[in-house]
């Protein structure tokens, strides 16, 4: 059966600064340079989620993309849109919210909910020109 890869975008704004708090302001300076400023500061995130699967003979979907704006906008958007991610998102209270982590919660809130075919990859923009990937 054919299989293709279904690629949908989403887009959320938010806050964050990293800092571990098991270590000391200067070893959080080095680490994080401006990410470490006290006072937060935001990013504009683009999201690509990438569904892998074999394409519906009735359809011709491997999955609805409707479906995944559905996903997207109920468990990343509503929950990361216009937040502090250190202080407002729960997930976050003992995990430092770098991209990497925040690919990590975006896998792990879509993941079991694809109705058809499997996540393949989350893809996480947090500037034009730094993204990282997140395969669960
Ligand atoms: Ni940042």
């Amino acid at each position: 059966m054919p299989s293709a890869v279904v690629v949908r975008r989403g887009h959320f704004n938010a806050a964050h600064r990293l800092h571990n708090p098991d270590r000391s302001d200067e070893w959080n300076r080095n680490a994080f340079g401006p990410c470490n400023n006290p006072n937060f500061h935001g990013h504009n995130y683009e999201v690509e989620i990438c569904v892998e699967g074999d394409i519906d003979p009735e359809t011709g979907y491997v999955v609805d993309v409707a479906i995944l704006k559905a996903l997207f906008d109920q468990y990343i958007h509503s929950v990361l849109d216009h937040r502090n991610l250190n202080l407002d998102v729960e997930w976050f209270a003992n995990r430092l919210p770098s991209a990497e982590n925040i690919a990590v919660f975006i896998w792990e809130q879509l993941a079991p909910r694809i109705p058809a075919g499997r996540l393949q990859k989350i893809r996480l923009w947090e500037t034009p020109r730094n993204y990282v990937e997140d395969s669960g």
